[in-house]
């Protein structure tokens, strides 16, 4: 008999959902439900975005002129405000037409990886690594090539470790700082010495920096500012989501060499378009403002960072490194295996992440989403007493108390 043509296609088939949003829906769906479940899944700060990002939406919508297309590659006064932004924050010298504003940082990865790409070159993605990459590497044709980092290095990748990842057919490093999910930040000699050897080794470096302004004590350095060699083959990604509380707008950006962006901004025209109109003109209200809202957010986050730290490493069988960046921690939860929870003995962290909804109603997002299993990522951008609440919760569960 003739197989079954296939319904969906072999390369969208083989994508995955998002496990973090995945988790975050099911913890919605309980809570409108009536079930108290406390989310650490989902990667947003509880914050609403600050007023006078808002009341420029607000003003935007008012004017018809706002309704409109924009060029595909974003508003020319935010293309030029992301540029002083950038240079202002980072000290990275980009040109406006170096800018093209995107839904959000992830169509930026997407856009990244699908115009750097061509079918079997390899990308070195150091793991534990954000859920998206995987996915948008490959849909691009390209091949992953992870170096796993552990607590014992702090969750930072080395030379050595890139360099025995590199074959003849590496195009890309793939440089995230400070990372989710571990919340690692790379010193700057690190980033030198990883920057340096990309160069020497012809690489191009796509790297993330989203969580720029979201670091405790470290700071956040930017590679093709550390080694300028780099800023020709280079892409950086980032966005408003994460600085400015604004994970629904969906503004996000890429900065490279004009031809990649070129040819980025020729796929986004015949993807997506322009972003929204009136949320360009938000992102243009947020970073043309000062960061004052984002050093308020920062203080709490940095609060919880402790709390969350201090709580997980009181529960017998987790432990927890403190993380220097971005909002979450990334506990090991190996200890755990193989005890009697709940009459269960679980043998992996997505076991125990599904404990942890269903008999704690806690939601977290198990390690094996990140290519990282045996550990579990929590994020610590909600409120202090629904943290602290959760944190009992599962430290009750894990004792045999819950
Ligand atoms: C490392 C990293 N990059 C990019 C993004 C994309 O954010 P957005 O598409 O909401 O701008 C996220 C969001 O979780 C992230 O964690």
């Amino acid at each position: 008999m003739e197989p079954m043509p296939s319904r969906v296609s072999a390369r969208v088939s083989a994508i995955s959902e998002s496990a973090t949003l995945a988790v975050d829906a099911k913890a919605k769906a309980l809570k409108a439900a009536g079930r108290p479940v406390i989310g650490f899944g989902a990667g947003e700060p509880d914050f609403p975005t600050p007023g006078y990002i808002v009341e420029a939406a607000q003003r935007a919508c008012e004017q018809p002129r706002f309704h409109k297309y924009t060029p595909a590659a974003g508003l020319p006064e935010l293309r030029e405000a992301i540029a002083a932004k950038t240079a202002r924050d980072s000290g990275y010298q980009v040109e406006p037409g170096q800018v093209l504003v995107t839904n959000g940082g992830k169509q930026a990865v997407y856009e990244a990886f699908a115009t750097l790409l061509d079918p079997g070159d390899e990308v070195i993605v150091p793991a534990p690594y954000w859920t998206t990459y995987p996915e948008a590497i490959a849909l691009a044709g390209g091949v992953m090539r992870t170096v796993v980092t552990d607590e014992a290095s702090g969750y930072l990748a080395s030379v050595e470790d890139l360099e025995a990842a590199r074959t003849a057919a590496t195009k890309v490093l793939l440089f995230v700082s400070p990372s989710n999910p571990t919340g690692a930040v790379y010193p700057p000699d690190r980033v030198a010495a990883i920057g340096e050897w990309a160069a020497q080794a012809g690489l191009w470096v796509v790297t993330d920096e989203i969580y720029e302004h979201l670091v405790y004590g470290a700071e956040h350095h930017s590679l093709p500012v550390v080694v300028p060699d780099l800023t020709d083959t280079c892409i950086v990604v980032n966005g408003v989501a994460k600085t400015y509380a604004m994970t629904g707008w969906r503004v996000g950006w890429m900065l490279g060499p004009n031809d990649v962006v070129a040819a980025a901004s020729n796929l986004q025209s015949h993807t997506t378009s322009n972003v929204a109109n009136v949320s360009q003109r938000a992102a243009l209200a947020a970073v043309s403002g000062d960061l004052s809202a984002v050093a308020g957010m920062r203080a709490a986050f940095d609060r919880r960072r402790l709390i969350m730290h201090r709580m997980l490493n009181e529960i017998d069988g987790v432990e927890c490194l403190l993380p220097e960046g971005a909002f979450y921690v990334f506990p090991s939860v190996e200890g755990l295996f193989g005890r009697d929870i709940g009459g269960h003995r679980p043998a992996s962290s997505a076991d125990l992440a599904e404990l942890a909804i269903d008999l704690a109603q806690v939601a977290v997002v198990p390690g094996e989403a990140f290519g990282a299993p045996g550990y579990f990522r929590m994020s610590y951008a909600l409120g202090d007493d629904e943290l602290v609440e959760g944190v009992s919760r599962l430290a009750d569960l894990f004792s045999g108390a819950g």
